[in-house]
């Protein structure tokens, strides 16, 4: 075959740019995103770079193991890659003191070797000399979706300057999915610009009435360079575009030196962000990154009584009734309850209803709250039959928030936070446990008692007097189990055990059981065949049937099979349709806007679940954050899932609760979309390249809607009526403000921050 010369140029020259790229910068960096090699296993001889991985597996590292052939592989994996390690490098121009390796986001923990010594591991740059160990595997917290990045000095001896380096990965997975799966994959050496540490607790603001303080520190983390330029602060309202608040503050930092900057701005009343940039005399690329503001749209729960939360409640005949009537309003209230079926009785002090109804039937309860200023007054209707869930359950699950270091504290503590805050005032029900309350697959200590009963662990010293004080505040308790051996978390699952587990929950005043696929998937050929997924639901759910009390029923199997389709069949009231959410803008919106597939199914005893919501201090374990989404960002997530009539399970800290948040999750108006009887779920009825509008029909026949602007950009979007089906005017109200806009006539008009949302409930004048 013949090249010509310009083909051959051209070869060359994308042969040597593929292995050393100029960015746009001016920064040289190796691309490390091809040619990894793969094995599952463990062997630390893997590390080494004589050894001969010919016969391993070449693999990608923008999607996980999964994806790629091991579907169901969780546990130990190694990647290697070999690489040239150019000298040019260090002509950057540019501090040329230290290599900087990106190695994407790791599902779950890694070690890296570089010519078989370990250089990094978790985050962490290891010393030399440093020796790989396990201890990862005891870990509660996972690093799955971080974006690794680890350095070595210039140096290093280990550094094979310009000729053949081996990079090993050694990979631990603790189920799910696994390896490498995206980010930023690249060897280079720093810019100016990567010295600079910036310590800004984004979110965090201190209240100085009417105003909002905000500090942060800008440190020189390098050693051997002085550093010159300025940082520039603005803040911007995001509907107007005006600037609320502007101030440069001149850098120069000696090396390890840092420079605290505070300032403060008008208390926003609408969507603001604070727009940071630093730049650098000797930085071509400023480094720029901004903030949300916190702002509150919910006007403060008014003193007199107010009945609120699902006023349709559905329980079996014969099982416990437990109803906590949901009213804001000055404290003590006091209510009544006229009409109530037999076998039940009501705290006029608490509000607590509970007894035992045997007679099936729809009852009409006229119920009360009365306080110093007033009264509020409205029916509730309980119906006694098959169906429970008639409305999305509302609740705190612990997952989201402490991942597998959940303790018998942490849940009770929950319970109190519902009833002293008052959530539980605005119908948040559910005090659910997640995974972490069992024995370890992997422990030495029993995991069931001699007659087969499942049993706690140290952190869970007494299940049933738990139940028992949740329930005693009017509240429900949630649990969390899988039909395989064992759980996501490698703890006992119920397999072979459902009929003995079912009755234990019930002993314990269990009232929703979240039940997780995970263990059970080594027992399946297709874990996507609903043929092999239904049987095992369908045990536990006659299982749950049996006992003497009604346990809501929540499906985790992340959506496969179609689940909802069938997902009633096996008597699920709720049923996950995806994988596990985080609190990024990305993940959210990428589960939050594609449920329309699932929309027909969804209807009063059984939801659509698309998982829980990330707002709050989050953390999946003991190291808290507050959630990584803007407050536009979660105005829009909580929007967007009562729209959906989504269960709406908390997983943050309530104690960490600040007023933003609360107001989130307090707004009635907000959640009586959630919680509406008629059950339908929202659909996109416009789905532009940035803003989608949602529809959802109300039972009083108005529609609730949200326009959602996905964009960065905020818009201004006219919204023609006749897209919701309406054919004249129509008056529109905003929920968030709880205020009445007036009557529109052909179209509705909104400015619609990047990321947020207009949430209006309109009806037809
Ligand atoms: C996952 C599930 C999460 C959480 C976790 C516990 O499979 O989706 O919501 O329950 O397991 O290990």
């Amino acid at each position: 075959m013949r090249i010509s010369l310009k083909a051959a140029l051209i070869l060359i020259v994308g042969l040597v740019f593929s292995f050393c790229q100029i960015n746009h910068a001016g920064r040289q960096t190796v691309d490390l995103s091809l040619g990894w090699k793969f094995t599952t296993g463990d062997n630390l001889a893997y590390a080494d770079p004589e050894f001969d991985d010919a016969n391993w597996h070449a693999i990608r590292v923008d999607q996980t193991w999964n994806k790629q052939g091991w579907k169901k592989y969780e546990g130990f994996a190694w990647y290697r890659k070999k690489v040239i390690i150019p000298s040019a490098l260090k002509k950057n121009p540019y501090p040329n003191d230290s290599l900087v390796f990106y190695l994407g986001k790791i599902d779950d923990f890694d070690q890296v070797f570089l010519n078989g010594a370990l250089i990094g591991e978790n985050l962490k740059n290891m010393p030399r000399g440093a020796k790989p160990g396990n201890e990862f595997k005891e870990l509660t917290y996972s690093y799955w979706n971080v974006q690794r990045r680890y350095t070595l000095p210039v140096n290093d001896p280990r550094i094979n300057w310009d000729g053949e380096n081996v990079l090993a990965v050694r990979v631990f997975d603790w189920g799910v999915a696994g390896g490498i799966f995206g980010g930023k994959m690249s060897l280079t050496t720093p810019d100016f610009n990567d010295y600079i540490e910036v310590d800004y607790a984004p979110g965090e603001f201190s209240d100085h009435q009417g105003q909002l303080g905000k500090s942060l520190t800008i440190k020189n983390t390098a050693s051997g360079y002085r550093l010159e330029g300025s940082l520039v602060v603005r803040v911007k309202n995001n509907l107007d575009q005006s600037t609320v608040f502007i101030q440069s503050y001149p850098l120069h930092l000696e090396g390890h030196e840092e420079l605290a900057v505070t300032f403060r701005f008008p208390k926003p009343l609408e969507s603001t962000s604070i727009l940071y940039s630093v730049k650098l005399d000797k930085s071509r690329k400023p480094l720029r990154w901004q903030e949300g503001v916190p702002y509150i749209l919910t006007p403060p729960p008014k003193e007199t009584p107010q009945i609120n939360g699902a006023l349709i409640y559905g329980q079996r005949p014969g099982k416990p009734f437990l109803y906590r009537i949901a009213a804001t309003g000055k404290r003590p209230i006091r209510f009544t309850a006229t009409g109530l079926p037999a076998g039940l009785s009501l705290d006029e002090t608490t509000g607590i209803i509970s007894g035992r109804v045997d007679r099936p039937g729809s009852y009409s309860v006229r119920i009360t709250a009365t306080n110093d200023l007033g009264k509020d007054q409205k029916t509730l209707r309980i119906e006694i039959g098959e169906r429970i869930a008639l409305t999305p359950p509302m609740g705190w699950n612990s997952w989201n928030v402490w991942g597998l270091s959940v303790t018998q504290e942490r849940i009770y503590a929950a319970a109190k936070a519902f009833v002293a805050r008052g959530l539980a005032d605005h119908g948040w029900t559910y005090i659910n446990i997640d995974d972490g309350w069992e024995i370890p697959g992997a422990s030495k200590e029993a995991k069931r008692t001699p007659n087969g009963e499942i049993r706690t662990n140290r952190k869970f010293p007494d299940m049933k007097e738990l139940g028992q004080k949740i329930h005693a505040l009017g509240l429900k308790f949630g649990i969390y189990s899988s039909p395989g051996a064992l759980t996501c978390g490698k703890f006992t699952g119920s397999y072979k055990h459902e009929q003995q587990d079912a009755r234990t929950f019930a002993k314990w005043g269990i009232d929703y059981l979240k039940y997780d696929l995970c263990g059970y998937r080594k027992l399946m050929k297709d874990v996507n065949d609903p043929v092999e997924l239904m049987p095992p639901y369908e045990l536990m759910h006659r299982a749950l049937q049996k006992v003497d009390r009604d346990i809501v029923y929540s499906i985790c199997e992340y959506g496969n099979g179609k689940v909802w389709e069938w997902g009633a069949k096996v008597g699920g009231n709720l049923w996950r349709t995806t994988g596990d959410i985080w609190d990024d803008w990305d993940r959210m919106a990428s589960i939050g806007f594609n449920q329309q597939q699932a929309a027909p199914y969804a209807g009063p005893g059984h939801w659509n679940d698309p998982d829980m919501l990330v707002i709050g201090w989050v953390g999946w374990g003991e190291h808290l954050h507050r959630t990584r989404l803007t407050p536009d960002e979660q105005y829009t997530h909580v929007s967007l899932w009562a729209l959906l009539s989504a269960p709406l399970l908390l997983g943050c800290d309530l104690k960490r609760l600040d007023d933003f948040t609360l107001n989130l999750i307090t707004n009635d108006e907000v959640i009586a979309v959630d919680q509406d009887p008629s059950g339908q779920q929202a659909v996109p009825v416009i789905a532009d390249k940035t803003i989608q509008v949602y529809r959802k029909k109300l039972s009083d026949g108005s529609l609730a809607v949200g326009i959602f602007n996905i964009g960065k950009q905020t818009r201004k979007y006219s919204l023609p009526l006749e897209k919701l089906g309406l054919d004249g005017a129509a008056t529109v109200r905003d929920l968030w403000r709880q205020k009445d806009l007036g009557i529109f006539k052909k179209a509705f008009h909104a400015v619609v921050p990047p990321h947020g949302v207009v949430l209006i409930k309109v009806a037809k004048k």
